[in-house]
């Protein structure tokens, strides 16, 4: 059982510190999500949680708190579309428009444990050939360190690469490791992550010309959405796509972006919007750990 003042507290600690909007009707979710962090913390109940919360140097139960109640789900090539998109639209306009000698940027928002980036980069290895000369940089960032970490060991499980990955992907791209297969060296060197929340300022990660804020925004109320979303569009370049999850959309939320034509979840930015893109360069500030496609 949660007081309804502690709920309350809980609910706009989470708000807070990572966006996540609770209804009023899920008391639930927080006793199984948080059952593990007050074993760990040797907690009892929700009240001596709460309690805890309340007082000084509590940031590492905090971080703890917002860990846990975010859902991590992710799987590679979700929703098919999206990555036929990559290699079907998107990649070849930057190609037949942009000169090889800027970094085409992407950005995985939401990367969780790595699927999403990793599928892009596959993909771009995959298209090799075409990309020859051309350099690919791929950021995934996410609020949990947790999952960043899974993510950058490359690791997953049986059941994770029957999600998604074909056996053709699964033979060519991973090797077993125990009970579990490692995505290859050379894909994993592709993808750089860091921790980063979607509350927080990114600008300084630079400009983007492809950015995937998947499965994400849906756990925001409407104005941390909207805000998010105008953000966005100031980081990424003028020609430059977004792709949303198949139940997310800027509809009634932002228009600094529009459909791209013929598509669902595919945006482009919306040049006649209230928020045009500040730049419209590539311009990358990370230390450059970029795939030369080859
Ligand atoms: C459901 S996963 C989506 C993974 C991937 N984009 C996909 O669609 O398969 C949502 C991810 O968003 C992350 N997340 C939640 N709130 C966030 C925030 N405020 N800033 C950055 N990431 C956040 C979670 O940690 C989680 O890994």
């Amino acid at each position: 059982m949660i007081a309804a003042n502690d709920y309350e507290f809980l609910r706009q600690l989470l708000l807070k510190r990572s966006g996540l909007a609770l209804s009023g009707d899920k008391q639930y979710l927080l006793n199984g999500r948080l059952a593990p962090i007050m074993r760990d913390h040797g907690l009892t109940s929700m009240a001596e949680l709460v309690l805890r919360l309340r007082g000084a140097n509590n940031e590492k139960l905090e971080r703890s708190l917002v860990e846990a109640m975010t859902t991590n789900e992710s799987f590679f090539f979700r929703d098919k579309t999206p990555f036929e998109n990559f290699t079907s639209v998107m990649l070849p306009k930057f190609l037949a428009t942009r000169t090889p000698g800027k970094p085409i940027r992407i950005w995985c928002a939401a990367a969780s444990t790595g699927q999403e980036p990793y599928s892009l980069a596959i993909l771009i290895r995959e298209n090799a050939a075409k990309l020859a000369g051309w350099r690919i940089e791929i950021v995934g960032t996410d609020l949990s360190q947790e999952v960043l970490d899974r993510a950058a060991s490359g690791i997953y499980t049986q059941f994770e690469v029957q999600r998604g990955l074909s056996i053709h992907h699964l033979m060519k791209h991973f090797a077993k490791v125990g009970d579990g297969w490692q995505i290859s060296p050379d894909i994993r060197a592709m993808v750089q992550f860091r921790q980063l929340n979607l509350l927080n300022p990114f600008h300084h990660l630079g400009v983007f010309d492809i950015v995937f804020c998947r499965n994400v925004l849906i756990y925001f109320d409407a104005p941390t959405k909207s805000e998010v979303m105008a953000r966005l569009a100031k980081v990424l370049a003028a020609d430059g796509f977004l792709v949303l999850g198949g139940a997310e959309t800027v509809v009634g939320l932002t228009d600094a972006f529009r459909l791209a034509p013929g598509q669902r979840n595919l945006y482009v930015v919306n040049q006649g919007g209230a928020h045009p893109p500040a730049a419209t360069e590539a311009r990358p500030t990370l230390p450059v750990r970029v795939a030369l496609a080859r």
